[in-house]
């Protein structure tokens, strides 16, 4: 089966799809839950990590991420939700949501990845994500682009070193 994965395209689509994954839970979470609050503060800016999978049109599953603090260089993702409805699952789906995320993640320069695995700690373990309780996993661009961003930053620093002799002389 092919599904469309797409971000998330407004808060009021943020609201439905946190609804939907959140009713796949033994204990359904809903918008209202204080998980959901991060998601909707970040959504301007990372809303790239807000992917929700659509068969024909209806969502079946989804996976929602955004960038720790306020997103500076180096920081780290959480991914606060996943979930497919029942007869989505078992096909590749999460994997693909996971590695969506994971790419988009790099391309914005974060170091590593994080959640709350209460649930599916088999999952994210043969996903390469590691730890207890709180699962965890590098990225491995980050640390190339964090090389370059040192790079760049002392080269921005020698510039503005020789400038300020010119001025001096
Ligand atoms: C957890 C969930 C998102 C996984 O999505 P999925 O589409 O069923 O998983 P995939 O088919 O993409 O599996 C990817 C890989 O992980 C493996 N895998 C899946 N569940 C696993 C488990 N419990 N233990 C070990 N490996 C597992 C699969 O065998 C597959 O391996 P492969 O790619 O090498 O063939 C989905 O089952 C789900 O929605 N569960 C209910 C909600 C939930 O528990 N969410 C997690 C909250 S922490």
């Amino acid at each position: 089966m092919t599904y469309v994965i797409r971000s998330v395209e407004s808060e009021q689509e943020l609201v439905r799809s946190f609804d939907v994954l959140g009713a796949q839970f033994p204990r359904p979470l809903t918008h209202q839950d204080r998980r959901f609050t991060d998601l909707a503060r970040r959504f301007p800016q990372d809303r790239s990590m807000m992917l929700i999978a659509e068969d024909e049109e209806q969502v079946v599953g989804g996976a929602l991420a955004f960038r720790a603090g306020e997103g500076g260089p180096s920081c780290d993702v959480t991914l606060r939700i996943i979930a497919l409805l029942p007869e989505h699952r078992g096909k590749g789906l999460g994997r693909q949501l996971v590695e969506c995320i994971e790419q988009e993640a790099a391309r914005l320069g974060v170091r590593g990845i994080g959640l709350g695995a209460d649930e599916a700690v088999g999952f994210y373990q043969h996903l390469g994500y590691r730890g207890k309780g709180g699962m965890y996993k590098a990225l491995p661009l980050s640390s190339t682009h964090s090389d370059a961003h040192t790079r760049r930053r002392a080269l921005e620093e020698l510039r503005e070193r020789r400038e300020a002799r010119l001025q001096q002389q």
